[in-house]
């Protein structure tokens, strides 16, 4: 059973989809922890009503950001934990953190990576580049965390067709309800250890495209 620390910024509908697919027994996974830059968001609702612990990191709290840090990796090496899922989370992880969890951080992000990543593209900003720029196609993606945001090893992808009708909006909905599928396929794969480093490429062992 691995033990997961989730980050959060906003609605927390992908770490509710996780959630539900380890109550459902589907994830042989726990999530232990949630961590977030925002108290009031509906994440940090959910965790409140699940009773799973929570830490907020924000300046508020951290106005020192050296001591944050050390916060976090302190709590996150106390409770043993093997995986670290960024669910909308709009902040940088903290260097530290990312070193000392080399693939073992998964992030979602709303398209497909490489085009539409990197800093300014987050949330409803990536899928108004997408409508703009005339892409036919776009989707969502799982990357392991990196030091460059947005970078890091590509684990897999999920594509949606962009209709001509298709508003950011709209666009993110379908999107959105791709990554629910996503992002808990993932963790899966990784709490099971089907996750591969193959000549620096992650591979999910024995996956089947349906
Ligand atoms: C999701 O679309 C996620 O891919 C995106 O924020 C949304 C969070 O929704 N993440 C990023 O843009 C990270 N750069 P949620 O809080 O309902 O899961």
């Amino acid at each position: 059973m691995k033990k997961i620390a989730v980050f959060v910024s906003g609605g927390g509908s992908n770490f509710i989809a996780i959630h539900r697919q380890i109550i459902q027994g589907n994830i042989l996974g726990k999530i232990v922890m949630v961590f977030s830059n925002n108290p009031n968001c509906g994440a940090i609702k959910f965790a409140e009503e699940n009773s799973i612990p929570i830490f907020i990191i924000n300046a508020a709290r951290y106005p020192n950001a050296h001591t944050r840090d050390e916060f976090l990796l302190e709590t996150c090496l106390k409770a043993e934990i093997d995986l670290i899922c960024l669910a909308g989370f709009m902040k940088m992880l903290p260097q530290n953190i990312v070193k000392h969890y080399e693939y073992r951080i998964l992030n979602i992000h709303p398209g497909l990576l490489p085009e539409f990543g990197g800093k300014g593209f987050y949330g409803t900003r990536v899928h108004e580049a997408v409508i703009n720029t005339g892409k036919r196609e776009s989707g969502a993606t799982v990357h392991f965390v990196d030091e460059i945001y947005d970078h890091g090893p590509i684990i897999l992808q999920k594509k949606v067709e962009v209709m001509e009708t298709d508003t950011p909006e709209s666009l993110a909905a379908r999107v959105l309800k791709l990554e629910h599928e996503l992002f808990p396929e993932v963790v899966k794969a990784f709490c099971e250890n089907k996750i591969i480093m193959e000549n620096n490429k992650p591979k999910i062992l024995e996956y089947n495209e349906n």
